[in-house]
């Protein structure tokens, strides 16, 4: 994953004592391997401390305040930079299964293959989704397209409507779409929190896209207005199943 190159050892990292400086050297391969192992495990201690570390009164505040904090917020993904999607697509293939699901999938036992289980997951979602072929369908933060491709290829009557913030994803589906002659798929480069859509969809699917967003009321109420009347609203989020809390890093200074 990365090196250790002359001179940045641990004692370098130690004084890096604000998340900006870190992640400068994250990028630039300055961390070595056990150090970035060991910075994980201290960021999911502090999670755990932070949930913890509270008794039940303190934990009910939290969520009342949590709460209110998200009504009283634009819609913006502030604290969280999504472009830490846009990274080459060699190393996403390197980390993924074959249909690049940056989301759940599903194991059903041991000995299934990551490929297996993102194609179980997205089976899942259709079923659960009750998509038939002819529907209208749409993907919001559709990533590399893993859903996109799989309704498109499965229901080959349906149009599916992707839309990503960013450009490298847009290519690529576009490049696999003509590679498996997918005509019932578009692709928007937009920002969901910003983009206006004239058109009416009778599914749509929000697969690790929720947790970026903060105010839910004004993303449902937009959201809303996309819905054919008989619609489905589908949504997979990623969450604690007791403590609900913003994606954002925890980070000690040191
Ligand atoms: C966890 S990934 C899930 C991607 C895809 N749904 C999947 O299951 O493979 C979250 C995605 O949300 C997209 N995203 C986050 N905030 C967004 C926004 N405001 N507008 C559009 N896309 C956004 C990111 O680009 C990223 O691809």
């Amino acid at each position: 994953m990365s090196h250790e190159v002359a001179g940045c050892g641990e004692a370098n990292l130690m004084k890096a004592t604000n998340k900006a400086e870190l992640m400068e050297k994250l990028n630039m391969g300055l961390i070595p391997d056990k150090e970035v192992k060991r910075l994980i495990r201290d960021q999911l201690e502090s999670r755990i401390q932070w949930i913890y570390n509270h008794n039940c009164e303190q934990r009910f505040h939290q969520l009342h305040n949590l709460v209110q904090s998200l009504r009283h917020t634009s819609l913006e993904t502030e604290d969280f930079n999504t472009n830490v999607y846009d990274i080459p697509i060699e190393f996403v293939k390197l980390i993924h299964g074959r249909a690049l699901k940056q989301s759940g999938c599903y194991f059903e036992d041991k000995s299934v293959t990551l490929d297996d289980a993102e194609k179980a997951m997205l089976d899942l979602y259709c079923e659960r989704a009750q998509i038939k072929n002819g529907d209208r369908i749409l993907d919001l933060g559709c990533g590399y397209g893993a859903l996109t491709i799989h309704i498109a290829h499965k229901y080959p009557q349906c149009y599916v409507t992707g839309i990503t913030d960013t450009m490298s994803h847009c290519k690529f589906i576009e490049e696999q779409c003509r590679n498996r002659n997918l005509n019932n798929v578009e692709v928007i480069l937009g920002d969901i929190t910003k983009i206006e859509l004239n058109q009416k969809f009778d599914r749509v699917m929000v697969i690790g896209v929720f947790e970026h967003i903060k105010n839910y009321d004004l993303l449902m109420n937009k959201i809303s207005k996309w819905l054919k009347e008989d619609c489905l609203l589908f949504v997979e989020n990623v969450c604690h199943k007791n403590f609900p809390y913003q994606i954002k890093a925890i980070f000690k200074r040191r």
